[in-house]
């Protein structure tokens, strides 16, 4: 059989099946499976062995599953960075990449002053000479994804990440392994628990659970059954995280450090508050490409 006929039959098992975007999953499967790349297998529609095709089975079968893509084939592309997941770890979300594009800018503007000297932050090389002391903390850290990639940008920084979950960080830790990131810790423990009494950032990252606990029995299919709740679940307004990090952050960051946090659908203005309540300044909100008000930005 030639990949393009095995491809259209994975298509139509997914189709069959009830699963979105059948034909692109299949596609992805089945260029995995018989490690090809997209172009290769149009232009040329090489026969495969039948090794290849029962493996390209195997994995449409556990598609047709609900067993989200990223999953199966076992990494995803993050800010330039391969991302290895699977169950157990939340599958990084391309709208996350707009929280590190905004952490760097943050960083690159001086609006951190890193090392608190006085530097001309906006100086091109005084930026660099100050970078190596830039200490960055990500809350909620998972796959590893925004920590890796705001560590492979600064890659002076002091980094660390926690995570409540011995999967996630298993995988986080794979993954600075897998892209050469030595300069990062992660550890375990909730939130700022695992952290050395007195440790004080730059910079305070977070993407945490935000999905009210009565939308989980909602969620597609392939986010209820596969992505852990413990990466989902926000508690019953989904603001759960954003109380007890904006609680908690002035204690965390330097004077004029900043935190920069990921929100869900709607819940710009209540976060907001929150982070001046809890004593931050400058706070705002980025909206994503879709114009849906995502990123909370504020300072100490
Ligand atoms: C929305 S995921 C974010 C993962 C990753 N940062 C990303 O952007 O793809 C939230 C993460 O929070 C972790 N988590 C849940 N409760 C936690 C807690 N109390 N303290 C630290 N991490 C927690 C979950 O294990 C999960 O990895």
């Amino acid at each position: 059989m030639r990949i393009l006929d095995a491809v259209r039959a994975a298509a139509e098992t997914l189709e069959k099946a009830g699963i979105d975007d059948s034909l692109a999953g299949a596609e992805i499967l089945a260029y995995h499976a018989a490690a090809l790349n997209r172009m290769t297998a149009f232009i040329d529609n090489p026969l495969i062995s039948s090794r290849t095709l029962s493996k390209i089975r195997r994995l449409t079968a556990r598609r047709a599953k609900g067993e989200p893509v990223q999953y199966i084939v076992g990494h995803v592309e993050f800010c330039g960075l391969t991302i290895h997941v699977g169950k157990g770890v939340l599958i990084p979300r391309p709208e996350t990449e707009l929280l590190v594009e905004e952490a760097v800018k943050t960083v690159k503007s001086g609006l951190i002053y890193v090392n608190h000297e006085k530097a001309d932050a906006t100086d091109m090389d005084s930026y660099l000479t100050h970078q190596s002391s830039l200490s960055f903390l990500d809350l909620c850290t998972g796959s590893g994804c925004i920590a890796l990639a705001l560590a492979k940008e600064f890659p002076g920084a002091e980094a660390i990440g926690t995570d409540i979950s011995q999967k996630a960080l298993r995988h986080a830790r794979k993954n600075a392994d897998a892209n050469s990131i030595v300069h990062i810790t992660f550890r375990k423990g909730s939130l700022f628990e695992p952290l050395k009494q007195g440790m004080m950032f730059d910079l305070i990252v977070s993407n945490p659970p935000y999905i009210t606990a009565g939308e989980i029995p909602e969620l597609q299919r392939e986010v209820r059954d596969w992505e852990p709740h413990n990466a989902l679940d926000g508690g019953d307004d989904g603001l759960d995280f954003y109380r007890e990090i904006l609680g908690k952050a002035v204690g965390y960051l330097k004077p004029d450090g900043s935190i920069i946090m990921e929100l869900g659908f709607g819940q710009a203005e209540a976060v907001y508050v929150m982070a001046r309540k809890h004593g931050l300044s400058d706070a705002v909100v980025i909206d994503d490409f879709a114009g849906i008000r995502r990123i909370l930005k504020a300072k100490r």
